[in-house]
């Protein structure tokens, strides 16, 4: 019988990164995940030693970074830019890149090499805006080795449509349609998701049915984890806050500290409060 495969030891191959697996069996054992955004080697850096599990460098980078008023302007050389950036600082955690509006819609093969170029800048993973009409998209890159994460529930990319950025899932047809569409994703071999701004029992109910980790930013505690953007977690915004958010600079000594609790409130549950959920 042959040795089994030793990968070559590059730096990133000798490294305790976060897998994809990984994270998979952390929701299957119920250990929570926190997750947060991330645009930059120095704060990227910093999430790692705080024990962020996961960062995304999320498009709303056009919003905190560049002071957009949508995330729509923001291209795929910004979000690869920012994901090297990331990679570079971050050590631990595994690094997710949003595919920005445009750069994915029109066909699968439009999103290969959005992905591609994602995955080459340093990400494990990449994040697609949308429900059961991505589904051959997904199947497209998980089956080329590029692994996925779904994004449902409110779906800033499509602000223009939905009229604002309002709570979704509210009806009993809303509700159900935002299920299938998280079936069709997962179904596709999506191996997170990503729900949005969805009342409690929502969240909950895709949690409990989708069998993959579910990443909740407002959408309840019942949740596999917890996304924030970092500059809302550290209390940096322009105007009020939203009401999923919750400011952890409030009672810590600093960015680090910030981030560790952070991360402490998601693992141990306390984070998200009644107060910041629908
Ligand atoms: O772009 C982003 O920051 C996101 C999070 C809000 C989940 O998609």
């Amino acid at each position: 019988m042959s040795a089994p495969y030793n990968p070559p030891s590059a730096p990133e191959a000798r490294s305790s990164r976060i897998t994809v697996p990984a994270l998979a069996a952390m929701a299957r054992e119920g250990r929570r995940i926190a997750m947060l955004t991330a645009y930059d080697a120095s704060i990227a850096a910093v999430c790692d030693r705080a024990g962020v599990d996961v960062l995304l460098v999320g498009d709303s980078l056009g919003m905190v970074i560049q002071g957009r008023e949508s995330t729509l302007p923001v291209s795929l050389p910004d979000v690869v830019y920012h994901t090297r950036c990331v990679a570079a600082g971050a050590a631990r955690a595994l690094v997710i890149a949003d595919l920005p509006f445009g750069s994915y819609q029109a066909s699968p093969e439009a999103a290969h090499s959005s992905a591609v170029a994602a995955l080459q800048a340093g990400a494990q993973m990449v994040k697609l805006e949308g429900g059961a009409w991505l589904a051959p998209t997904v199947a497209f890159l998980v089956t080329r080795g590029i692994p996925v994460c779904g994004h449902v529930g409110l779906l800033p990319q499509s602000v223009n449509v939905l009229g604002g950025y309002r709570v979704q899932g509210k009806t009993a047809d809303a509700a159900a349609a935002l299920m299938e569409d998280a079936r069709a994703l997962v179904a596709a071999g999506a191996a997170m998701l990503v729900v949005e701004c969805v009342p409690n029992a929502v969240g909950a109910a895709l949690a409990a049915a989708a069998g993959v980790p579910v990443i909740g930013i407002g959408a309840g505690p019942s949740c596999s984890g917890q996304v924030l953007v970092i500059y809302d977690a550290l209390g940096i915004q322009p105007g009020r806050a939203a009401r999923f958010v919750r400011n952890f600079m409030a009672g810590s000594d600093g960015i680090e500290a910030a981030v560790a609790a952070y991360v402490a409130a998601v693992k141990d549950g306390s984070f998200p409060a009644p107060e910041h959920c629908f």
